[in-house]
């Protein structure tokens, strides 16, 4: 490192001009093809689940491979009614990874099951088949590997292992849109998969979800439940079977038939920004990269999640966030910590039982003792760079990757100017 650097070489933190003068791209993308589709939905008058739900049900499963796509109001009622669907009831445990947002555990709760958590393998992030197999107990119904930031999970394995114990799979596809993994697309892999089109997702309506699957039995069961327990060809006021109302409107559809249709170039695009990053910053000093997805050909890049070696770079995660941020790169340490540290998990063996409070309390689930080291040491070291990012052009994408580096090669001169 010279004693002198140039103002451009030192760190923005330290009064250094910063790596990357970009304005990111905004999110959620839009153009002429959404605000046409929702003013002739607003001027038809047919605002409620018809044509446009359904063809977004049909386009949707066929860009994933699967056979039938029923939608929904959101990831965490899909995720719900697979459950139900594929016959999880109270009392049921179901393995969930301990690194992912709080639906994927939050749904079994609701449908009065026992999250049981597994750790992560370091390679993908995703849940760590030989710890899923470790938790696997009579009363073990399903397992819900999540594909985190588009990387499919090891689903040979878990396929492998639930299969062997006749283990339901749904896959929670929440940022898996378009990822193919060995031939096959996310979300149809398993029994059935479920995907998410919140606001922040690669391809969104505000709300939304939707579940896939090959079964066309398991596909009328939870176009069914999402439809008040109707069935197909029953009279309206027939409700044979137990159901919700987790119906779409032509609004979000409309919407979501629009972002369908940029999907392919924006995944193009974010894959160049992810290959150009991994090229940039392999064999940088405390940056750790995750292996590359050998047996993906596509993959959604939900987002780029690297780890850091605070003892190689002698400097905490906080600081080096702090100094990238400063370069101009919006990076975060992520949303996730151990599902199982929430409150409720953590306080699942204390007080009254109650449906909101402590829906676990007296169910025997003592989460204090579950161990997951992985996922706990990926939750001290991840950083996060978000999807939008990537939708920027090479020049911008090479400027982080220059702010990365600056950020790590300075680590001593930011340790010793930060806060002590
Ligand atoms: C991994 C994962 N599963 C499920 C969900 C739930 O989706 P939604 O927010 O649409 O309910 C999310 C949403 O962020 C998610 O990231």
């Amino acid at each position: 490192m010279p004693t002198h650097p140039s103002r451009s070489e030192r760190p923005a933190l330290l009064g250094g001009r910063p790596a990357c003068a970009i304005e990111w791209p905004t999110w959620p993308v839009h153009g002429a093809r959404e605000e046409a589709g929702l003013l002739d939905v607003l001027r038809s008058g047919a605002w409620w689940y018809g044509e446009q739900v359904h063809r977004f049900e049909r386009e949707f499963a066929a860009f994933q491979g699967a056979a039938h796509g029923v939608s929904c109001t959101n990831g965490t009622a899909a995720i719900e009614m697979a459950l139900r669907a594929v016959g999880v009831v109270p009392g049921d445990e179901v393995i969930v990874p301990a690194y992912t947002f709080i639906a994927t555990a939050a749904a079994v709760v609701t449908v009065g099951a026992v999250p049981v958590f597994a750790d992560i393998e370091q390679e993908t992030l995703c849940i760590d088949p030989a710890d899923m197999a470790r938790n696997i107990t009579p009363r073990t119904k399903a397992v819900v590997p999540v594909h985190v930031a588009g990387r499919v999970a090891d689903m040979r394995r878990i396929l492998e292992i639930a299969d062997a114990r006749g283990i339901a799979v749904v896959e929670d596809a929440a940022h898996a849109w378009g990822s193919r993994w060995r031939g096959r697309a996310a979300g149809a892999i398993g029994r059935c998969g479920t995907f998410s089109f919140q606001v922040s997702k690669n391809i969104t309506a505000g709300e939304g979800g939707i579940l896939l699957t090959d079964d066309a039995d398991l596909a009328d069961l939870c176009r069914s439940f999402s439809h008040c327990g109707r069935t197909t060809g029953g009279a309206w006021y027939d409700h044979d079977r137990h159901g919700s109302n987790l119906r779409m409107t032509e609004f979000q559809a409309v919407l979501l038939r629009a972002q369908l249709e940029r999907l392919a170039d924006q995944m193009e695009r974010r894959h160049r920004s992810a290959t150009i990053l991994d090229e940039r910053l392999v064999g940088t000093r405390g940056i750790r990269l995750l292996p590359p997805a050998s047996d993906m050909e596509r993959r959604s890049h939900h987002m780029i999640i690297f780890r850091i070696d605070e003892e190689e770079l002698r400097l905490p995660r906080a600081r080096f966030l702090e100094a990238l941020r400063a370069e101009g790169v919006p990076a975060s340490e992520g949303w996730y910590r151990p599902v199982h540290r929430n409150g409720v998990f953590a306080r699942a063996h204390i007080g009254p039982r109650h449906g909101i409070l402590a829906p676990l309390a007296g169910m025997g689930a003592d989460y204090t003792r579950v161990e997951c080291p992985v996922c706990e040491q990926v939750c001290r070291d991840a950083v996060w760079l978000p999807q939008h990012m990537l939708l920027a052009d090479d020049h911008a994408i090479e400027c982080v990757a220059a702010a990365i580096r600056k950020v790590a090669e300075h680590a001593e001169s930011l340790r010793d100017a930060g806060p002590r």
